[in-house]
């Protein structure tokens, strides 16, 4: 029903069917690794996520045909990509962050595109902030004096003029003690203003509403500062409420102090129709640990490392005020799993009974669910009864072949190797 050449190989990493006014649509996301023709820093490739949602009406009866299709590109390979259900948006967790690039371009337009990103006209002004104050630096034509300048303080607009001109007019983030604010001429030609917050401690995001012509510059202490706050805010809790009065991280900051997060992933959600970020969660000391499909009608779950332990989170698209579910939690899976140094494929039941990883070769370790215990028993130690045993247990596969693939239902895991299909049963079946 669809033939039609991609380009360079690929692989799927996820896929959803659905179907909305009588249109089916496929949409599938493909991973190619390429080569950097431009940019000859860094390794000299990129990961490219390729969004293709092929459709049919279902009254004419034509073939499936190419209704969208999207390229985001970013320097890691993603943890975890998922398109939500509805096929609205879509979801990474990886260690660098993904754009959106235009396709349909030839490398002409490409090239100009980034000349023009190089050649940047140098911006009116330069602005940067501490919790109290802010300092705005405008360059002025040479030989200016205090005469030529007049600046204007009102408690939430400022009026910036130079001789006749208006250099920047407008309202402010937020408001200033405009008594206290001040400006100076410096020796160089430049013209320095100084502007005290009303509300400490408010991080501006922009300086006049609007205005787009300055650039904030953030000094290595902030950037610190930032990539502080944004750790405590997620280590607690996955972000449960992003749209809510504090905004706890903004693609902008994260892009900015970049270098912060290397060690780090970050949550992203992208929009499909204005191909923007919606939402980034900087996962900081959450290590990724596997993903899993519990509800085949919502997108894939994925586990992350929550110290000791390891939860399962469940996105909800749909729900912007709850878009992540911890549905589950293993304990003590974040701890035993960190001395497997050969663990190669993690995964876990779909109704969470068991988690299971397997080393490269040979050995598949399973933990299950603490269950009640039938018989008494005393913890010898601290002579306290135990109520639940969550059993451990080592597989050994009779191969040397390497693993190439794991999956776990309920009540099977499945090992591929390179000869073989194992089958290991770990629940009976009712
Ligand atoms: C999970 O499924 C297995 C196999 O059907 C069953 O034995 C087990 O009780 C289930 N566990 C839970 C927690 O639902």
């Amino acid at each position: 029903m669809f033939n039609e050449e991609l380009g360079d190989p690929f692989i799927i990493i996820h896929s959803i069917s659905l179907l909305k006014a009588e249109e089916h649509s496929i949409a599938i996301l493909i991973l190619r690794i390429e080569k950097e023709e431009l940019d000859m820093k860094g390794s000299g490739f990129y990961v490219s996520l390729e969004w293709v949602t092929i459709s049919k009406k279902n009254k004419d009866g034509k073939k499936y045909e190419i209704t969208k299709r999207d390229i985001l590109r970013g320097k890691s390979v993603p943890n975890y990509a998922a398109i939500e259900p509805n096929g609205n948006g879509l979801m990474i967790v990886s260690y660098k962050s993904f754009k959106f690039v235009q396709v349909d371009q030839d490398l002409e337009e490409n090239m100009n595109e980034d000349m023009s990103e190089k050649i940047q006209v140098e911006p009116l002004y330069y602005w940067q902030q501490t919790e109290d104050d802010l300092t705005v630096t405008v360059r002025l034509p040479e030989n200016s004096v205090k005469e030529d300048v007049h600046v204007q303080f009102l408690p939430d607009h400022i009026n910036i003029m130079l001789r006749d001109c208006q250099l920047l007019k407008g309202k402010l983030y937020s408001s200033i003690d405009h008594e206290s604010s001040t400006w100076i001429i410096k020796e160089n030609n430049s013209l320095e203003i100084f502007l005290i917050k009303k509300n400490e401690g408010l991080t501006w995001p922009e300086l006049v509403v609007g205005d787009k012509q300055g650039e904030l510059i953030r000094d290595s202490a902030q950037c610190a500062a930032i990539a502080e706050r944004l750790m405590h805010l997620t280590s607690e809790e996955l972000n449960p409420n992003p749209d809510k009065e504090k905004p706890p991280c903004n693609a902008q900051e994260l892009e900015e102090c970049d270098i912060f997060f290397e060690e780090s992933s970050s949550l992203c959600r992208f929009d499909g129709s204005t191909l923007k970020t919606t939402h980034v969660v900087n996962l900081g000391s959450n290590q990724y640990l596997f993903s899993v499909v519990v509800d085949p009608k919502e997108m894939p779950c994925f586990c992350l490392r929550h110290d000791v332990d390891a939860l399962l989170w469940q996105p909800h698209s749909s729900k912007q005020d709850d878009m992540w579910e911890h549905i589950a939690t293993f304990n003590a899976l974040g701890y035993v799993q960190a001395s497997k140094r050969d663990k190669k494929f993690f995964a876990c039941a779909p109704n969470y009974s068991y988690a299971a990883l397997c080393e490269c070769l040979r050995r598949v370790f399973i933990y299950r669910q603490p269950t009640p215990m039938s018989t008494v028993l005393y913890n010898r130690k601290e002579g306290r009864h135990v109520g639940q045993v969550a059993k451990q247990q080592v597989a050994s596969l009779e191969t040397n072949d390497p693993i190439l693939g794991f999956q776990a239902t309920n009540e099977r895991l499945f090992v591929l190797t390179t000869k073989n299909l194992f089958l290991i049963k770990v629940n009976t079946e009712n």
